[in-house]
């Protein structure tokens, strides 16, 4: 007997009623000079035209020699795009543009404080730092092709600058969020095998100078442990001409790149012409147990199809300001802050700081003085700036012709505010669904072609053919109301090549599951495994429902819960916790822990405060939790094995399911007691669930 079977729901037996949206137009001025506007593209790209459609996004880039094979099936599902062909992403990105667009602006970067000025960094400019840079990695650190190098890096120039001179020599960049901690940057140092670390003094976020070089202490500490050996601490300073934190410099292992770099002034490195599908960089995502997943992306593929689809899906011109108000240690940032942007010679704008300071008008403010056209962020950003200034946007002289949402599902009331009060009604808004995984968009609208409708990002884009199936790997139909298991039936050049270390979790992860024949060397038997639980309704748009995986998205960023859990009991008295998701208003998902105690351990707040310290530490600070709660037990089945869903219904005063097959179901109404009693006492009582919320809650913990 299992117990587990006694839990009811699965994703794809949910069925899901809600209202179905009416469709928006995009504006006849915006169809007018959209890359994408004749509707025949969409037949290009059909699956007839597979995978050979997909040279046209090579040819958006410049290579040092063409492929022999559009795409190798030989060793399933490693993917090999444009094999035989080769060619370099800073050239690329860089050097390139210089003929016709020397003096153009590359990066236009913001700086926080508001009286501090942009700076501007033409084509040529970036040719040179990056040029420089290059030539101190190789020269003064001994970076060779192949080599991983970790940056730590906030949102400043010298990240892309990095990223760019890493790409020139064929080194293998990997950018940790500067919001994570010093041990969450360590723990992927090692796992990378990455001796060199590239990171700044300090940075501003929400008025603060933060001490960020701290951090790198921890970090190259937290890697030793782990076995990997650090041999430099690269330190950019964030003031030219002072030293902006507290934390002192170690002797031998620390540099001031601004005191090295003068002795490679002008240097120029020949850029390394490079396999197609030789990596370009590791993005460390959660999964659902372990450690983060680095997911290796290539040069080739991934340059030229988020090339492609930053063309005619983001509609991108030259001439065109562009920004993106993500950050670039995310995926977004390093697809559409960076590589798709600047690969299509494009300006790109880059904000240190956080959007609603010092008010809520700065994103518009911003706007307005650069004339931006594109504007991108994520649904949390958007509730958040609608809460604080829900009138703000009008009272600034910008105009956008196009606006995008990535990272979590929007709700159709915050779409429509997006739609009407910050895009005027005079812009497009394309809801983009995609992953880490994936290097660029998977599902979103062609602006100009196909209508918008609030909540759903729409079919599979150009050349990528989505199904939902069930369990069992049946297809789920449009239109059925049933939602299901998102999978890509095909691959595409921007699928991440593999976990880096880990080529047998790749392929558990995201292809064992409905595989046909694992000795099958054609695509057709190896679909895609996202993760995300979806509906699709008649007219093929489909709607995300959110992870199916014991992963919670918090302001569009994705927390492992064994992440949150281990780092918890890195405290000495917790015995076992739990992480679950509660809804939020403005981050969509909040993270709450349950812990119990160690024998002779004493509840309280300082407890409780130790274990968000450990969160803080081991991962950063956006994983927080809003609440820990120090319960006396878990509610677990008689397998051991804690129900999460039990403990998520009480944070979210949501129905806790059947519960008469627990071990010790007596324990769950003294848990609802004192969690729900608090936070009736700090007026914390949500609004009721929708039935997809409610449906998320039910579904949540258990094992897929
Ligand atoms: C969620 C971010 C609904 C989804 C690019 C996915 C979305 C996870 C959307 C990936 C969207 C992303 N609508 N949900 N438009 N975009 N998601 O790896 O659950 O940070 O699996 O990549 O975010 O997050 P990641």
């Amino acid at each position: 007997m299992t117990v587990e079977r006694e839990i009811p729901l699965s994703e794809a037996e949910i069925a899901v009623h809600w209202r179905e949206e009416g469709y928006f137009s995009p504006p006849p001025k915006f169809i007018g000079q959209a890359n994408a506007s004749d509707p025949s593209i969409v037949d290009r790209y059909a699956e007839d035209r597979f995978p050979d459609c997909f040279t046209e996004y090579a040819e958006l880039l410049s290579w040092d020699s063409y492929w022999h094979t559009v795409l190798d099936t030989s060793d399933p599902p490693f993917w090999k795009w444009f094999t035989g062909g080769r060619l370099n992403a800073s050239y690329n990105c860089v050097d390139r543009h210089l003929a016709k667009d020397r003096n153009k602006a590359a990066l236009i970067w913001v700086a926080e404080p508001e009286n501090e000025p942009d700076a501007v960094i033409t084509y040529q400019e970036l040719y040179r730092r990056v040029n420089e840079f290059a030539a101190l990695l190789r020269d003064y650190c001994g970076v060779r092709t192949g080599d991983r190098v970790t940056f730590h890096l906030p949102m400043v120039p010298e990240l892309p600058v990095a990223m760019l001179a890493c790409a020139r020599l064929g080194a293998i960049h990997s950018e940790v969020f500067g919001g994570f901690s010093g041990t969450a940057c360590g723990g992927r140092m090692a796992d990378s095998g990455s001796r060199i670390l590239v990171t700044m003094d300090g940075y501003y976020r929400n008025g603060q100078l933060a001490d960020h070089k701290a951090k790198a202490d921890e970090a190259v500490a937290e890697a030793a442990k782990q076995g990997q050996q650090v041999d430099k601490v690269l330190v950019f300073r964030r003031h030219r001409d002072r030293y902006s934190s507290p934390t002192p410099m170690v002797e031998g292992r620390d540099v001031f790149v601004d005191d090295i770099l003068p002795e490679f002034r002008g240097r120029v490195v020949e850029p390394v012409s490079m396999p197609a599908e030789a990596p370009l960089f590791l993005m460390y995502t959660s999964g659902t147990t372990g450690k983060p997943k680095g997911c290796q992306h290539s040069t080739g593929g991934y340059l030229a199809y988020v090339a492609g689809t930053s063309k005619y899906y983001q509609d991108i011109h030259p001439q065109d300001t562009y920004w993106c108000c993500a950050d670039i240690g995310w995926i977004t940032g390093h697809s559409y802050i960076v590589y798709g942007p600047l690969a299509l010679g494009t300006t790109t704008v880059l904000f240190e700081g956080a959007p609603t300071h010092p008010d809520a008008g700065r994103c518009w403010r911003i706007a307005e003085r650069l004339g931006v056209t594109i504007f991108h962020t994520a649904p949390t950003t958007i509730r958040m700036l609608r809460k604080l200034g829900p009138e703000e946007p009008a009272r600034y002289n910008y105009h956008f012709k196009h606006m995008t949402t990535v990272g979590e599902p929007i709700e159709p009331e915050v779409w429509r505010w997006y739609h009407r009060v910050v895009g005027k009604g005079e812009a497009v808004v394309v809801d983009t669904w995609w992953q880490t995984e994936n290097g660029g968009f998977l599902g979103a609208t062609l602006p100009a072609l196909q209508p918008m409708k609030p909540g759903s990002c729409g079919p599979g884009v150009l050349g990528v053919y989505p199904v939902i199936y069930d369990e069992d790997g049946n297809t789920v139909e449009p239109g059925s109301g049933r939602a299901g298991n998102m999978c890509i039936r095909n691959p595409w050049p921007g699928i991440f090549q593999t976990i880096w270390g880990q080529p047998e979790r790749f392929v558990d992860t995201y292809f064992r599951k409905y595989c046909r024949d694992p000795e099958s060397k054609d695509w057709r038997d190896w679909p895609y495994f996202a993760g995300d639980g979806a509906v699709q309704a008649e007219d093929g748009y489909f709607r995300i429902l959110g992870r199916v995986d014991d992963v919670i998205n918090v302001a569009g960023h994705r927390l492992g819960t064994k992440e949150l859990e281990s780092a918890s009991l890195t405290v000495e008295e917790i015995a076992e916790a739990a992480a679950v998701p509660v809804i939020d208003e403005t981050r969509g998902r909040a993270v709450e822990m349950y812990v119990s105690l160690k024998p002779g351990q004493q509840p309280g707040k300082a407890v409780a405060d130790k274990v968000s310290a450990a969160i803080d530490r081991e991962i950063g600070k956006i994983a927080r939790p809003k609440h820990v709660w120090i319960v006396s037990d878990m509610p677990k089945t008689r397998s051991g094995k804690i129900m999460r869903r039990v403990i998520a219904g009480i944070s979210n005063f949501a129905d806790v399911g059947d519960v008469s097959t627990l071990a010790n179901p007596e324990i769950v109404d003294d848990i609802r007691h004192h969690v729900q009693s608090q936070k009736v006492d700090l007026g914390e009582v949500p609004r009721e669930l929708s039935a997809q919320e409610a449906d998320e809650i039910k579904a949540f913990g258990q094992e897929g």
